[in-house]
């Protein structure tokens, strides 16, 4: 492995800290270890970009690159959306209270594509709202969009979503006939944990757009979403497989099942003939429930 020094202007804390053992080479690995733990997980650039050699203004501008002296006004900088500050409680009050408002799937997206009360999405590209047919009859609620979602702006379309849409066919079904939301609808950056508060001030949304959707059969895939919605005591591996029930504000119960995540399968492989058996299941109580039997 190529060993590198840091950039002159970076802190390396193996080297300042209280135990720092003798200055040693920093490798490449760690270099790339430090950024995808700052959240940089992609090239925005084809050639990289030495920032610490770069200054904020060139001595010199070729001349080609001078704009031309009858353009317009470059437009003013964007308007910094006062949310970016960290958001706090009162947004998940305003967030409950918006998204009663929402008297149609349509009017929520509008609602929360113009919400501005959690900071994920400013880091975000897109919403991800939802995807699929919520006339279908089952929807099914992951975590939050990675970001393959992010960049088109739905849900479950990277690899876990493609092995979601294999699991589906498994059973009949695919996005004509499913409706695929997220708990989260913005990308956390570099895919890190979202915090209690941000979970907090997008609970309102998802628990809405259930409503709204008020699917047959609710499906949560994964921990995150199983927690949140159905509240039970032990972890997924142990509430999989089971029938729960969702209650709407409206009061409206819901057959629920929990099962595992497709991220979750495809590094656990063994593990995909338990969640197999749970789409057996949901397959069968579909079936009941939109009277196919
Ligand atoms: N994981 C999720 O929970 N949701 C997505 O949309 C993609 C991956």
């Amino acid at each position: 492995m190529t060993e590198t020094q840091l950039p002159s202007g970076a802190t390396d804390v193996t080297r300042n800290g209280m135990n720092a053992s003798p200055a040693r080479p920093v490798s490449l690995a760690d270099l790339l270890a430090f950024y995808r733990e700052a959240g940089v997980d992609e090239a925005v650039e084809e050639t990289a970009v030495d920032r610490f050699a770069v200054t904020d203004r060139p001595a010199s501008r070729p001349a080609e690159i001078e704009p031309p002296r009858s353009q317009p006004a470059a437009p003013p900088p964007a308007r910094q959306p006062a949310a970016l500050a960290v958001p706090d409680e009162s947004q998940a009050v305003r967030a409950r209270e918006l998204a009663r408002s929402a008297a149609s799937l349509d009017e929520l997206r509008d609602i929360l594509a113009g919400f501005d009360g959690c900071n994920l999405k400013f880091t975000a590209k897109n919403l991800v709202f939802a995807d699929g047919n919520p006339d279908g009859g089952i929807m099914f609620v992951g975590e939050a969009p990675g970001r393959d979602e992010d960049i088109e702006g739905l849900p479950f379309v990277g690899v876990s979503g493609q092995l979601l849409d294999r699991m589906l066919a498994a059973i009949g079904l695919d996005r004509s006939k499913a409706y695929i939301a997220n708990v989260i609808p913005w990308r956390p950056p570099g895919n890190r944990t979202p915090t209690p508060l941000e979970t907090e001030i997008c609970r309102p949304f998802i628990e809405r757009q259930i409503e709204l959707a008020n699917p047959k059969i609710l499906v949560t895939l994964g921990n995150p979403s199983t927690k949140l919605l159905l509240a039970p005591k032990d972890g997924i591996l142990r509430v999989r497989g089971t029938w729960r029930e969702y209650t709407t504000a409206g009061g409206t119960v819901i057959p629920a099942m929990p099962t595992l995540h497709p991220a979750y399968l495809l590094r656990n492989p063994a593990h995909k003939k338990l969640a197999w058996r749970d789409f057996l299941e949901i397959k069968a109580r579909l079936a009941a429930a939109l009277g196919d039997l």
